[in-house]
This record gives structure tokens, C-alpha cells and sequence, in this order.
């Protein structure tokens, strides 16, 4: 089949975000002034080394994205297997001033180089200094732009100096109601690289 977006798909449910899939989840923290906030955000993903920054976009001006410009900071952690339930629970539509770590039952960690809090069991976690949001083309869509101003990593998953994803099963986002989870990986080498 094809279809151009503004015409339709005709299934009874949007295909385009299983297509792009599976997608990392940012699992996004941040403080207001109603207190502390936690939200996962499946666009989402790392878009430059040097220095290390990260995008996420929302789909509506929410929570995360208030705080956000308010503070100018915000925490992305990383979402293994075994938290899958927690994540599910913080993308709830709770009130604003809700407290999604408490509502999940996780525990948090101060960061250290912004006055945010993360998520104390994630695998890892990038404290973030936002350096522009940026009004994407259509009703309500917003993309975050971070520099990665500190990085946590959890002892477990290093191994032989290497962050090894296979130690905490990266949870990531298919379309509709799916997931999926990484336990196995391979390496290729690239041409001309030996
Ligand atoms: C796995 C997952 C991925 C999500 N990804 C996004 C996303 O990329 N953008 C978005 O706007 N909402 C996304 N959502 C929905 C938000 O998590 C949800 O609207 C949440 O309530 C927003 O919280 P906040 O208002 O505290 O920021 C996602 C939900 C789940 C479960």
C-alpha cells in the first residue's frame, strides 16, 4: 500500500510510529514548581558526541516541557527491562504537581551538575542543560534540545571498560501498544576500519 499522510491510511490504527520503531526511550525528569516530574518520550535520541547532547519531542505542551523552560535543565534516564512497569506507570495524565516517582515507587538520585532529580535504579542517567526548543511544523509539536552536562552509570553495567546494554535490557517503544527489549547483540566492523 501507499498513502500520503494528509489523505489517510484507512487502517484502524496509525502505522507511522511502528515503522520507525523500535525507538530508545528518554525517560525524562525534571523539577517545577509543583515539585518533581518523570515522563517517558519515545522521540527521543542522541544527536551529537562533543560535546554529548540529546533531543526528545513532545507532542502538547506538557509538564516536562513547562519545567523544562522554566529551569533550563532536565535528566534523561535510561530504561532497562526490569523498569518497564515504573515507565508505564509515569506516562500517566496525572494533575500537574503530580509526583510520578512517587506514584511508580522509585527512588531518586539528586544530580549533580543541575538541580534536577533522576531516577536511582536506571542504568544510566545524562544530566542535561537545555539549549533550545525548537516549534515543530503542525498543531502543538515541540522538540528539546540538551547539551549532556554529567553522566551516570550504573557499576553493573560496566564490563572490561564497556557500558554493556546486554547487562540491563534496553526497553524500547514499537507502534500501537508494543515493545521491545534488547538481550542479544552482535558487532560488525566498518569498512576500512580493521
Ligand atoms: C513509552 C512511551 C513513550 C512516549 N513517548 C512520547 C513522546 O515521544 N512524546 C510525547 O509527547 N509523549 C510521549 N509519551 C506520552 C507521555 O509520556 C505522557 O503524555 C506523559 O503523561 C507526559 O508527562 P508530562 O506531562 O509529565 O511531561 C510516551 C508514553 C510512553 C508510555
Amino acid at each position: 500500500m501507499f498513502y500520503r499522510p494528509e489523505d489517510g491510511h484507512g487502517l484502524p490504527h496509525n502505522p507511522f510510529t511502528a515503522i520507525v520503531s523500535p525507538r530508545p526511550i528518554g525517560w525524562v525528569a525534571t523539577r517545577g514548581g509543583g515539585g518533581d516530574n518523570l515522563a517517558p518520550y519515545s522521540f527521543f535520541n542522541a544527536i551529537a558526541y562533543d560535546p554529548p547532547q540529546v533531543m526528545f519531542a513532545s507532542t502538547g505542551r506538557k509538564d516536562s516541557l513547562a519545567n523544562i523552560e522554566a529551569a533550563g535543565v532536565f535528566a534523561v534516564n535510561i530504561v532497562g527491562y526490569a523498569l518497564r512497569d515504573a515507565m508505564n506507570v509515569t506516562s500517566g495524565s496525572y494533575p500537574p504537581g503530580s509526583d510520578e516517582f512517587a506514584l511508580a515507587g522509585l527512588e531518586k538520585a539528586e544530580c549533580q551538575t543541575i538541580d534536577c532529580p533522576r531516577v536511582a535504579a536506571a542504568p544510566a542517567a545524562l544530566e542535561c542543560r537545555l539549549t533550545e526548543v525548537v516549534t515543530l511544523k503542525g498543531k502543538g509539536n515541540f522538540l528539546i534540545l540538551g547539551e549532556v552536562t554529567g553522566i551516570h552509570i550504573s557499576d553493573d553495567c560496566l564490563s572490561a571498560g564497556r557500558f554493556e546494554v546486554t547487562r540491563y535490557q534496553p526497553l524500547a517503544r514499537g507502534g500501537y501498544k508494543d515493545y521491545s527489549v534488547v538481550r542479544e547483540v552482535f558487532e560488525m566492523t566498518r569498512p576500512g576500519q580493521g
